[in-house]
Parts: structure tokens; sequence; C-alpha cells
């Protein structure tokens, strides 16, 4: 290598912000493979960063309140050193009045989340001085693939297999930020899975806004079961997991496969969202209460010791105290091992924005409250009956909190703390259960 490419490599160093769900953690893993592409390298400390790249979620105006906060620190580095280059990227970019008021700040690169295959062009338009650089799509265009990447590493692995989704729940801005739902060519997912599994990796999520429709629109003759079969048979991956479910497209078939595949793992993310009929008509979601608790318990049925996990919202327009009592109510009876809980956020271009009777603040305040306090009971409650038990699980690496000790999950996606050799990180083996809480489990490894 020339004295010069090293200078010039030297030179090259980015950071990626990343907020948001797993969509934008697996987006950044591609960002950062195309930029390492481009001679630029990572580095830990946005400050010796001279790109900056925002890969953002407007999911909630608290998810938005946190990107402004951080753009507000490095724009004013940028004020002192302009030769730092800012990207603003992810599900905000994507937004016409967040691009509004990104006009008046000093980022150099505005990209949508349809156009992160663009980023080597963009960011050489922008290091030429050509900015504001903005390239933002609305329209979905064919799946760009394959793409380069550079994972977080580890031994689990995410890997996309739809984009967008076509769901339109009244509350949610996903499908304006990601458009509509493509599923990816079977065949390019099991080769990705193949490739990590020669990497080293034993164990996949597959992403995506709904994986249970996974599938429509192929050419292929392929549903969301058929493909957790298929990649099953990628010799060296001991794991599948999947996120998200969707309640109304929840086939017996899944279940059936959930049940039958010993590499699928027994846990399922299916979002309730509220437990009162009229709220979840009033969401757009397609199911009723009775359809979710039938669901739930075929889950529990039929998988033995399944993890049920979910998302709810409080406060959404026009949701009275009866409503709120279902949810509560539906919590205690699905018994969710563990949840998600969000206060309704308006998000302006949905139907729920507009809808009458918006609540205070601090009556979802007060259900926020009375929701997270009867789910962590539930959480605390199974967690302790498994106290005594065995459980297998994949060895990520030592704890974060303690790094004297290893941290592991379990099928049921529990986080495991235990005592080991360090280097067991990467394989599977058995953990007894010696203390609970809610969050995660202490155990010692199994004789
Ligand atoms: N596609 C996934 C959800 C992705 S968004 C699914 O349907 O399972 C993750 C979660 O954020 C949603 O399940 C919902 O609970 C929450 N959410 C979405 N929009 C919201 C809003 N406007 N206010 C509060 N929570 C919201
Ligand atoms: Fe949003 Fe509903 Fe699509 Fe999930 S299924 S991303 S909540 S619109
Ligand atoms: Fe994910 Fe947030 Fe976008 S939840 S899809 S990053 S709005």
């Amino acid at each position: 290598m020339s004295a010069k490419s090293d200078y010039q490599q030297a030179e090259k160093r980015y950071h990626i912000l990343t907020y948001g769900c797993q969509m934008n953690v697996r987006d950044s893993e591609v960002i950062a493979g195309l930029l390492e592409g481009c001679g630029y390298h990572s580095v830990a400390d946005p400050k010796e960063a001279n790109l900056i790249i925002f890969n953002t979620c407007s999911v909630r105006h608290s998810a938005e309140n946190k990107v402004f906060g951080k753009l507000g620190e490095i724009t004013a580095w940028k004020r002192k050193d302009p030769s730092k280059i800012i990207a603003f990227g992810g599900c905000m970019a994507q937004l016409p009045e967040v691009r509004q008021i990104l006009k008046k700040q000093p980022v150099d690169i505005i990209f949508g989340t349809l156009n992160i295959h663009e980023l080597p062009g963009l960011v050489r338009r922008a290091e030429e001085g050509h900015v504001p650089v903005v390239q933002v799509w609305d329209k979905e265009g064919a799946i760009i693939e394959p793409l380069p990447s550079k994972r977080s590493g580890g031994f689990s692995a995410f890997v996309n297999i739809m984009f967008g989704c076509n769901n339109f729940c009244s509350y949610c801005i996903v499908p304006y930020t990601r458009g509509r739902e493509r599923s990816r060519n079977p065949q390019e997912i099991k080769k990705e899975i193949e490739a990590l599994a020669a990497a080293g990796y034993k164990e996949v999520t597959l992403l995506g806004q709904n994986v249970n429709s996974y599938g429509r629109g192929l050419e292929d003759n392929i549903d969301f079961p058929d493909l957790l079969n298929m990649v099953s048979e990628v010799k060296g991956i001991e794991r599948i997991r999947f996120t998200t479910s969707h309640p109304k497209d929840l086939s017996d078939k899944l279940i059936g496969t959930m049940a039958q595949n010993p590499k699928v793992c027994e846990h399922i993310h299916v979002a309730m969202q509220s437990g009162s009929n009229r709220i979840l008509k009033l969401m757009n979601r397609g199911y009723t209460r009775e359809h979710y608790l039938k669901r739930a318990l075929e889950l529990r049925e039929r998988i033995p010791g399944v993890a049920i996990s979910t998302d709810i919202i409080v406060g959404f327009p026009g949701e009275r105290e009866e409503d709120f009592a279902e949810t509560l109510d539906m919590v205690e009876k699905v018994r969710f091992d563990s949840a998600f809980t969000f206060m309704y956020s308006p998000r302006s271009g949905t139907k729920a924005a507009a809808m009458d009777e918006q609540l205070p603040v601090e009556i979802k305040r007060r259900r926020l409250h009375q929701l997270t306090q009867l789910q962590y009971g539930i959480a605390l409650e199974i967690n302790r009956s498994l106290e005594g038990k065995c459980e297998e699980v994949l060895v990520e690496g030592p704890s974060k909190t303690d790094p004297s000790k290893l941290t592991s999950r379990s099928r049921t996606n529990r986080i495991i703390i235990f005592s080991g050799p360090d280097n067991i990180a990467g394989e599977t083996i058995r953990v007894k259960i010696t203390e609970a809480r809610t969050f995660s489990l202490f155990g010692e490894i199994a004789r």
C-alpha cells in the first residue's frame, strides 16, 4: 500500500449513530460495509470521526427528540470544524417536515431508507463540496442486492427477509418511511445465511415488519414456514429466530413449524397493541382480542415452554378506562413473558393523529405505569418458576454489566448470566437457573 493511500485511509474515519429497531441496526451494518468499501474505517468515538452518519427512527416523538438532541451536539462540532461531514438517513429522513428542519442545519447529506445503496456516490459528492446532497426516494424500486455489510459481530446475525409494510395501522409511521412490503428472493436469503454459517455465526434472526406475510408477490410459491424450513437446512446454523409477527397473519402452519423444527426457537414476538376490540378496530389491526387470545393459547399448547412477547400502546385516541381495563385483562390472561409498552404518540400524516379525543399525557403516563407494573410482576413470576431448571443457552461472551461473568441467551430469548471460561463464547451449553429477576436470570453451568 502506498504512503498516500495509508494517509488517506487514516483520514477517512466514520461513526454511525443508530436509533430505532432491528431494521436500522441491520441497515447500519450495510452502511458500514459500503463506507469501508470507500476506504473509510470505523471509530468508536464520534469526536474522532470526519464522517458522522445518523440512522434515525421516527416511530414516536421521543425517538425523534433524541435524534434532534444529538444532532444539536454534533452540528456544534461541525461549526468549529467545517471539514466534518454529517449524513442524515433512516426513517426521519423520509419525512418532508424533517427535511424542512434539516435545511436550516449544517447537514451535508440526506439519504432515504430506499437510497442506502447510493451512499458511496453521495459521500463522494459531499467530499467534493457539493453540499447539501439530498437523495430520498419516496417510491420503492426492486430490492438491490447483494450489498456489502460489516456485521456487528458475535455469533448471532440479523437477516432481512422482507422490507416495508402494507398494514397501515392507523397510529404507525413505518409504512410511510419504509414503503410497500417486498419479500427477498428465498435463494438470496439462503445464500446469505450459508455465508454467515461459514463465517462462524450460530444463530440468525429473520427480520420483517410482518414476517408472516413473507412470500406475497414472489414468483416462487413459498410462505414463511417454508422459508423457516429452508433456512434450517443450512449446516452450522443452530438456532433460528424471527421478528415480528402480526396476529392477523399468524398461521396454524407457522405454529406447527415452530413445534416441529428443532432449530426454530420457542419464542415469538406478536404485537397485541390493545386488549379492546373497539380500539383494535380504530387502530386498523384486523383482529379481535378473542382471536389474539386463541392464538396465544394455541402457541402455548402446541409449543411447550414457548415465550410470547408483545408490544402494547396505551392512550390511543379515545381509549376509555374500560378499554384500558381490557388491555390489563388480556395481559393477565396471556401472561406475556415480556412486553414493550408505549404511550401513544401522534405521528403527523397518520390517521390516528387526526382523530378526535387525543388523551392528555397524564392519563397516558398513569396507564403506562399501571400496565408496566402489572407486566413486570408477571415476568418476574414466570422467571421465578424457572429457578432450579436447566435451559439451553448460546453463550454470547463477557457480560456488559459484570465482565467477569458470561452472558448468554436461552431459546426463549431470556438473558442468562453465569460464571464460566471465556473460551466457550459461541457454544451452546446447558445452564441451571439459580436466581430470577424481571429482565434477566442468573445461573451456573449444568453438570
Ligand atoms: N411491525 C411491527 C411494529 C414496528 S413498530 C409490528 O407490527 O409488530 C414497533 C412498535 O412501536 C409497535 O408495535 C407499536 O407498539 C409501537 N408504535 C408504533 N407507532 C407508535 C405510535 N405512534 N405511538 C406509540 N407507539 C407506537
Ligand atoms: Fe406499523 Fe402496523 Fe406495519 Fe407494524 S404492522 S410496521 S405497527 S403499520
Ligand atoms: Fe424501525 Fe423506527 Fe423506522 S422502529 S422502521 S427505525 S420508524
